[in-house]
């Protein structure tokens, strides 16, 4: 068994930070679990920075929930998992609607010190928008052959699994938890979507394991989940099918999922992957996606549980000479027309494009067809097609942008509205893919925590602003000025930078099969799996019109069908996701298509090269650790970016034989 390296990166939670709250005379008047690790934070915090804990009487800051609270503010109905900041009577009194409220409002004071400490008397509420703020890691518990062990994972081994085994310590988990919780996560499932035969088992055998898992969740307000596999009946209980509608096969799932909650009495639910990419589901039985899910939630609704299932589902082995089959057209063929058809405890969980989480997609248009089906945004906080975690690339930025499209006019609901529920619509939120391994620095490259740390942020508040959240976190994470201007300014803008060096206008892919890293711009095309880009000697680009393509643009409400049907109405960013134009087309930059491939190119390049430089002038001043590992990784991006710089431009070269028009080397 290999220990995991302590946490010596705190990563946000830096112990010496805090220092606001830590030094002042504290009181808590609270009962519950969530109150209890308040209790603990704050008797940590206190000792740390000469604060103390007092009476509420003599408490400069009193922390207490709404059936407790003694303050002559009116705080009518407080949001479930809010919590309310009463300045008055010489004190910050921090109402929880609960203890969970009463944990999120301790954890916003914390971080903004005296901007809330010391502010003028008034009452602010909180509460996060999206009910859902779940992460979803794909560990398995053993090694799997040919993909490590984590899935798409680039932070080393499993936090939780060592070598088939969960790991007798978990202080690492318990700190992990704490950092969840401290930008309001409240859920976690805790192994990989693709169920082998070893994790299968954690519903039954293995369930000891989820036990303990959840008792390191269980004080941070967060409860566990696990991915099962459709065929657990088959797999586990020894049925010869497991058809949903099959009697048998329903009374399984009952008896399997009241064990569950025998020993986990707050267990959370299943994540289910189901006909996708091999994995069994109900097409095997010929039964529909709601058979399936809602023969699951049955039993599970007994319980309060809910079943995270998946969108992801099209056909993997198609043939690449089928110009009629779009895979992005798949999620919506499959699922569209069951909106209505789920359980109250079923969240479709919608991956945010429709193809697979490339740099730039359209926003899937599966969100805005299901208005009576509790739906959740899924996002990859792991960085499986945006550098790996060796690349820097912060994703607030697109995913904000994801979050605030309207699925009509200005005005309409955006994507953070549908999901998040209103009056009229059920409520769903934002499930996302974890970065985290047993790296020291836990995410692999020591910036991407600020990724994990924006899906907190952004799902408790989509309208937050992706610079803003970036500052808070720079600001939580490291304490020299100096470094903090440097981070922000390499992080600023990474998403773009990335996006100019890999594959251009939204076209997608172009990377090596299977790893997903470094370039091979025709490595797909020729596959099943249904991820080309068309180019030729004359242009590029998958034609999804109604009019002459695949009809994919007809997918959404106007005024999006119409603007994504013509080239002149596409927003350059997506222009060869939707339409197939030939090199010398004009972009609403004023440049043609192949001199934006060769300048985004050379400007992505240098945008690294300055990322690199940036870098070398705080070397003195950060953490060792951290300067000696962010070198290396940038190093490594700026080969792998001089990489996708030259085999794009070469391969576009070659193909159209329009030179560039700076005369810049293209080998
Ligand atoms: C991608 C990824 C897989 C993953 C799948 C999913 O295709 O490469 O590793 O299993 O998404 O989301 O299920």
């Amino acid at each position: 068994m290999s220990p995991l390296p302590q946490h010596a990166d705190h990563a946000w939670l830096r112990p010496d930070a805090g220092t606001e709250l830590g030094s002042r005379a504290v009181a808590l008047d609270a009962a519950g679990g969530l109150a209890e690790t308040v209790r603990a934070e704050l008797e940590t915090l206190t000792a740390r920075h000469g604060g103390s804990i007092v009476e509420p009487a003599d408490a400069a800051v009193v922390l207490t929930t709404a059936e407790r609270a003694e303050v002559s503010a009116d705080l009518g109905a407080l949001p479930g998992e809010g919590f309310a900041l009463v300045h008055g009577g010489g004190r910050l009194t921090v109402v929880g609607s609960s203890d969970r409220g009463l944990l999120y409002g301790y954890h916003h004071v914390r971080r903004a010190g005296s901007g809330v400490l010391d502010a003028a008397d008034g009452t602010e509420t909180h509460a996060p928008t999206q009910p859902i703020r779940m992460l979803d890691h794909w560990d398995n518990v053993a090694v799997h052959p040919g993909m490590g062990q984590v899935e798409r994972g680039y932070a080393g081994g499993s936090l939780f699994y060592d070598n088939g085994r969960l790991r007798p310590n978990l202080s690492r988990v318990e700190h992990y938890a704490r950092l969840l919780a401290s930008v309001g996560i409240n859920r976690v499932a805790l192994n990989n979507v693709n169920v082998h035969a070893l994790e299968a088992r954690l519903l039954t055998d293995g369930i000891g394991d989820v036990v303990r898992l959840a008792e390191v969740f269980r004080p941070q307000g967060i409860a566990v989940y696990l991915s099962v596999s459709f065929n657990s009946p088959v797999v586990l209980g020894g049925l010869p099918t497991a058809d949903p509608l099959d009697e048998s096969v329903r009374a399984w799932w009952a008896g399997a999922v009241d064990r569950v909650y025998d020993a986990i009495p707050d267990f959370g639910g299943f994540v289910v992957k189901a006909d996708s990419e091999g994995q069994p589901g109900p097409f095997g039985y010929g039964r529909s996606h709601a058979d399936g899910a809602n023969m699951l939630a049955k039993p599970l609704a007994r319980h309060g549980g809910d079943v995270f299932w998946r969108a992801f589902v099209y056909n993997h082995r198609q043939d690449w000479r089928d110009r009629s089959t779009d895979r992005a057209r798949a999620a919506y063929d499959h699922f569209a027309p069951l909106d209505g058809t789920f359980d109250d405890n079923v969240v479709l969980q919608v991956k945010h494009g429709p193809m697979d989480f490339q740099v730039r997609e359209p926003v899937s248009p599966v969100i805005g067809a299901m208005p009576t089906t509790r739906l959740a945004l899924e996002l990859q906080v792991t960085q499986e097609y945006t550098g790996q975690q060796q690349h820097v690339c912060y994703l607030a930025p697109l995913w904000s942008q994801v979050l605030d499209f309207p699925f009509g006019d200005d005005g309409a609901p955006t994507v953070g509205d549908i999901v998040s529920g209103s009056d009229d619509a059920p409520s769903g939120g934002v499930v996302a893919v974890s970065n985290v391994g047993g790296d020291e620095h836990w995410t692999g490259h020591p910036f991407a925590q600020a990724n994990l740390y924006a899906l907190g942020r952004l799902a408790w508040d989509p309208t937050l602003d992706a610079a803003t959240i970036l500052d808070e976190w720079l600001a939580e994470t490291y304490d020299d000025e100096a470094v903090r201007e440097a981070v922000r300014s390499i992080m600023t803008g990474s998403w773009q930078t990335y996006e100019r060096y890999t594959a251009p206008l939204g076209v997608g892919w172009m990377v090596r099969p299977g790893r997903h890293y470094g370039p091979d711009v025709d490595g797909y095309e020729y596959t099943p799996w249904g991820t080309y880009h068309f180019a030729d000697r004359d242009g590029i680009g998958v034609d999804r019109t109604v009019a002459t393509g695949t009809g994919y643009a007809g997918m959404y409400p106007e005024p999006w069908a119409c603007r994504f049907e013509r080239p002149e109405t596409t927003p350059d960013e997506l222009l060869l996701f939707f339409h197939h134009v030939p090199y010398t087309h004009r972009l609403h930059s004023g440049t043609t298509v192949i001199q934006h491939i060769y300048d985004t190119h050379f400007e992505g390049v240098e945008q690294v090269e300055r990322m690199v430089a940036t870098w070398e002038s705080v070397r003195d001043r950060a953490p060792q650790a951290v300067v000696e590992r962010v070198q290396r990784r940038l190093e490594e991006q700026l080969r792998s970016a001089v990489e996708w710089r030259d085999q794009i431009n070469t391969y576009f070269y070659r193909k159209s034989g329009i030179p560039d028009e700076q005369g810049r080397t293209i080998h």
